[in-house]
């Protein structure tokens, strides 16, 4: 195991990209990186947020020209793929495979890989995006996450209005907090070689298996608020997503993944391989978040 607190090399401070190095687990990776000594180059799309000391590519993750123009002298890039459509994903993986860095890229752990057809369209894009990385020959680091326990900053607004989220409800998985998914991303990323051989998917979880209203019956506990879960019929939850302009397509693969990602009981131990410390609970998140929800 990687031991991501010694300092990483005298003379050779590694390179890494990060992008949607802006999102709720690239923040946490780029803060991880940077305590360890590793130069950070983030990808984002707009021009907000700290960029001292160390660059920043401003562009859509999309454009091969802003991967070229990213990837020089990097060593390591973690890719997110936060869209529904791979194919443009072709483009940027032929980038990534003319540069040769190491790659690490955050899947799903709802990817089976005795499917045929993923459960629904976001696991569908994470396995051909697996596929396509390992078809171009970069041998990545396949960090498979479990649900994150910061989707549940989306509840905030509710919250402000009342003690009731409602919501389309999901399987029960073992959520696992962005913090460690982070940091097992970081230790793959600083570990130099650590992705040849191919070691296989890495599957992040979470301690304990949890639906929505675990979630927010934990959260209620960290604000010393009694907070209830209503799921929504699909029809309510599809009228609710579009009113709150969510994109058509996202709300349809939203719903999809409501209805048709199965329930896992999968808890693996691969944080605390990855990273040296046990995965966190959703109640240590809910309460190192609670002033969020203020
Ligand atoms: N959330 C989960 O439960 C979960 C579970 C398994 C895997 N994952 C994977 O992990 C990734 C990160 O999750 P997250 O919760 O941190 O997501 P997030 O908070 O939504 O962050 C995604 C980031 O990607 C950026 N982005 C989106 N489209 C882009 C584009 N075309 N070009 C450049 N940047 C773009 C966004 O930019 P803006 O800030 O401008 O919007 C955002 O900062 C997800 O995209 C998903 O593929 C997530």
């Amino acid at each position: 195991m990687p031991d991501t607190n010694r300092p990483t090399g005298t003379h050779h401070r590694p390179s890494i990209l990060v992008t949607g190095a802006a999102g709720n687990l690239g923040r946490e990776v780029v803060d991880l990186l940077r305590t360890h000594g590793a130069l950070v180059r983030r990808l984002v799309r707009h021009p907000t947020g700290p960029c001292s000391g160390t660059g920043t590519v401003v562009g859509d993750l999309t454009d091969p020209a802003v991967l070229r123009a990213a990837l020089p002298g990097v060593d390591a890039v973690l890719l997110i793929w936060p869209l529904l459509d791979t194919a443009p994903a072709h483009d940027v993986v032929a980038e990534l495979a003319a540069a040769a860095p190491r790659v690490a890229y955050v899947s799903s752990t709802a990817v089976d890989d005795q499917a045929t057809r993923q459960s629904d369209p976001i696991v569908q894009v994470h396995a051909d995006m697996e596929a396509l990385l390992l078809d171009a020959g970069l041998r990545p680091a396949v960090l498979r996450s479990d649900t994150l326990s910061s989707n549940a900053r989306g509840w905030a607004a509710q919250l402000r209005a009342g003690n009731v989220i409602a919501g389309p409800d999901v399987a029960r998985t073992a959520v696992v907090d962005e913090r460690d998914v982070a940091a097992a991303a970081a230790a793959v990323l600083l570990a130099p070689d650590r992705a040849r051989p191919n070691p296989g998917p890495y599957v992040l979880t979470g301690p304990e298996v949890l639906g929505r209203a675990d979630q927010v019956a934990r959260l209620g506990a960290a604000l010393g608020r009694r907070l209830s879960f209503r799921p929504l019929p699909a029809d309510l939850a599809r009228s609710r997503m579009l009113a709150d302009g969510r994109p058509e397509r996202l709300v349809e693969a939203l719903l999809a993944a409501s209805v048709d990602r199965p329930e896992s009981h999968r808890i693996t131990d691969h944080v605390e391989r990855l990273t040296g410390r046990p995965a966190r609970t959703f109640a240590r998140w809910a309460v190192d978040h609670a002033a969020e929800f203020g």
